[in-house]
């Protein structure tokens, strides 16, 4: 037996490979019949969108552009940018991926609010840096002025999410400006917008205002939720030329596929499609949200596709009066369960089942 010795990156000694428990845990038990734990989109891709990639398929033996230029331009043609103020990679995680490889490392912090999503600390670790994380206010929203004082001479990036995952709230505009322009300039925020679709009812053209004189502000998007393209990869970040140059350099060669550049191009291009499909998630969500109230369950108003319960003590019961009912939710002990917004029978299972678990309780 040969005996290998080698050193794990310091910062990766803590972690676990992105959500490895759960996928343990899957394997051993039975499969849920519906799964409201990952903000997907409960809908097929757009017609269109699905129709159109058809047309690629007799190519996937050549590599994709490794530019991924025609949807760069796209993404670029929609937020009236220039297209070297973009970069594109594979899923929103991948460009975020990409961004602290390229502006942190060891030494470095990344400062971000907390519950958030779950892979900002494995990123921030897998570029060799260190999360600081500030708690979010009692109502679920980032505390903008803690966040601020945890900024220093070593923090390179600031991560904001909004909505926010697992909140669904959302940051005020003009508090987010004053945020911005209070940060020092050796500080780049990221501005996580992966459920903005959702608060917006659509996705309009154009960057919003509030990034256009904040130089050092990045803005990070998605196909993955609003356009219902999860299980294709692609998402896109949006800032100022000098910064995403250097984001390029830290992608994988072709991490945008063939099928994903091209179903992501077709996507922009069906706005009334979308608006069509975000205003029947919203109608969802507020019927879901007011049904677990009757259930005496709290629910923080959310503008994404997704509900938040801050219920931290009974969240693992949660998760389990539903998974047993063959519906999967993200419960979180000691802090909440987030509930997806997902098809009318899911929410019928779930709500069947927490309501013999929810009998007799107080939250
Ligand atoms: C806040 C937030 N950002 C980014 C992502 C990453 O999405 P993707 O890599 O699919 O674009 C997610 C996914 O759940 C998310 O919740």
């Amino acid at each position: 037996m040969t005996h290998t010795t080698y050193a794990e990156r310091g910062t990766l000694a803590d972690l676990t490979a992105y959500r490895a428990e759960e996928s343990a845990r899957a394997g051993s038990g039975p499969r849920a019949a519906h799964d409201l734990s990952s903000n997907e989109l409960a809908l097929p891709p757009l017609p269109s969108v699905l129709a159109g990639v058809q047309s690629e398929l007799p190519r996937l033996g050549r590599y994709p552009d490794p530019t991924a230029r025609e949807l760069t331009e796209a993404v670029a043609g929609h937020l009236r940018v220039a297209p070297d103020q973009v970069a594109v990679g594979p899923g929103s995680a991948g460009v975020l991926q990409q961004i602290l490889l390229a502006l942190c490392g060891p030494g470095d912090e990344v400062v971000y609010a907390w519950p958030g999503f779950d892979a900002y600390p494995l990123l921030v670790a897998v570029a060799g840096a260190t999360s600081v994380t500030v708690p979010l206010t009692g109502s679920g929203h980032h505390d903008l002025d803690a966040l601020a004082a945890r900024v220093t001479g070593r923090t390179k990036v600031v991560i904001l999410c909004s909505p926010h995952n697992p909140t669904g709230t959302v940051i005020e505009r003009e508090r987010l400006h004053a945020f911005l322009r209070s940060l020092p300039e050796h500080v780049v925020t990221v501005l996580d917008e992966a459920y903005v679709e959702f608060e917006r009812c659509g996705d309009p053209p154009g960057l919003p205002d509030v990034l256009r004189p904040a130089g050092r502000t990045v803005v990070l998007r998605t196909f993955s939720k609003a356009y219902g393209l999860a299980g294709l990869r692609v998402g896109y970040a949006a800032g100022p030329r000098e910064v995403m140059a250097t984001v390029r350099k830290t992608a994988i060669p072709f991490g945008v596929t063939r099928l994903a550049e091209h179903a992501a191009i077709l996507s922009l291009g069906n706005g009334a499609e979308l608006r069509g499909r975000l205003a029947s998630v919203a109608a969802a969500r507020s019927e879901l949200a007011l049904r677990l109230r009757e259930l005496g369950l709290p629910v923080l108003p959310s503008q994404a596709n997704f509900l938040w319960l801050p219920i931290p003590s009974h969240a693992a019961s949660f998760g389990r009066a539903a998974a047993a009912a063959g519906v999967r939710v993200r419960a979180v002990q000691g802090q909440g369960v987030r509930v997806s917004v997902g098809a009318p029978e899911a929410h019928d299972m779930l709500l069947a089942a927490l309501g013999q678990w929810a009998r007799g309780m107080r939250f």
